[in-house]
């Protein structure tokens, strides 16, 4: 059988190294095909070969067959609900599998289109979604499937941990923060990161695969870092301790129980280890225990890797079926702690 032929929607940081991965190790089973962007001339490369189409028309590469030359699968990398969030249903309805790293658009519409994916017998994979590239969305599909997770806790945005961890070297926020804006780590609107935003949409994705319960990221209480200062840095080492952004989860007495905020994180906990970028992601299992993930969750490379991983699981036929999730009681409980454990 041929390839899969796969149109990159997107070519920054990700897509570039998406692109690069694709034709630098060949995976088996795959074919770059279209290159999706608003501004092809700006963009295009010569390590490209001639055999891919660049274009500027998202509505053709969508619509045409892949019978025709047309592509069998989108991959989405615009990021944000809009026109992302048409492009994808656009897909699904023309018969095209989608691989999307938009952690905007799973947490918000996530449910709705993997129903429609599901309907027409497609997929729809987001492994990139939450931590970048580190496994922590198939780590729960696939390793963890045999556990009930009772608790999923983290360091969900690289940003906001670049911020705190050189803070608490004595770095100053609003120059770190101007830092990770050029190291192109930050979103766009940087308020986004640091207001708890983005940690909070990837929570509400991990609630939904590690407790199988649906909480909308809105409905999370949440506390942006803005107002951590140095001082706090020296309260903290004083009971061993440091801050960082954290969002977890849980089932408390029957209730889902979720938060994002700065809070205090003893350095005994791998917690406290992470610095600059890497995100960690620490599971409880009732059967299994404590499992710890960690890594880069923000950069191209890192990134592109997870959203190849699930090309490459679509090639082999070997990618996730959705997970049952059911409409969580959320507890009434609206502050954000400010310790851990
Ligand atoms: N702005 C995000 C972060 C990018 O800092 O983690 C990766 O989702």
């Amino acid at each position: 059988s041929r390839p899969l032929r796969v149109a990159l929607f997107g070519f920054g940081t990700v897509g570039s190294s998406v692109a690069r991965i694709l034709l630098e190790s060949h995976p088996a089973g795959l074919e770059l095909s279209h290159i999706f962007n608003r501004n092809v001339a700006r963009k295009r490369v010569d390590w490209v070969p001639d055999s891919v189409v660049w274009t500027e028309n998202a509505e053709d590469v969508l619509q045409a067959s892949s019978s025709n030359g047309g592509p069998d699968v989108i991959v989405e990398l615009a990021g944000g609900l809009d026109p992302a969030g048409n492009w994808v249903r656009t897909a699904l309805a023309n018969g095209k599998s989608v691989v999307t790293a938009n952690k905007k658009l799973i947490a918000y519409h996530g449910l709705e289109l993997e129903a429609q994916a599901a309907a027409q017998g497609l997929h729809l994979l987001y492994g990139a979604a939450v931590a970048g590239g580190i496994p922590v969305i198939p780590g729960l599909e696939h390793g963890l499937a045999g556990d009930r997770v009772d608790r999923v806790e983290g360091i969900l945005n690289g940003t906001c941990n670049f911020i705190l961890s050189k803070m608490q070297e004595g770095g100053d926020y609003a120059e770190t923060l101007a830092e990770a804006q050029q190291l192109g780590y930050a979103e766009a609107d940087p308020t986004e990161d640091v207001a708890g935003y983005d940690a909070r949409a990837k929570l509400s994705i991990l609630t939904r695969l590690a407790l199988r319960a649906q909480i909308h990221p809105e409905e999370i209480p949440t506390r942006s870092i803005t107002d951590v200062s140095a001082i706090d840095f020296s309260y903290a080492r004083d009971l061993n301790c440091t801050v960082r952004q954290i969002a977890r989860a849980g089932r408390i007495d029957g209730e889902l129980a979720a938060v994002v905020g700065p809070m205090l994180v003893p350095l005994s906990s791998p917690l406290a280890w992470s610095r600059g970028t890497e995100n960690m992601v620490v599971t409880t299992g009732h059967y299994g225990g404590d499992v710890v993930f960690s890594g880069h969750g923000a950069g191209g490379h890192p990134t592109a890797v997870a959203v190849v991983s699930d090309l490459v699981g679509l090639a082999q036929g070997s990618c996730r079926i959705a997970l049952p999730s059911t409409p969580a009681k959320v507890s009434t409980e609206l502050e954000v702690p400010h310790y851990i454990r």
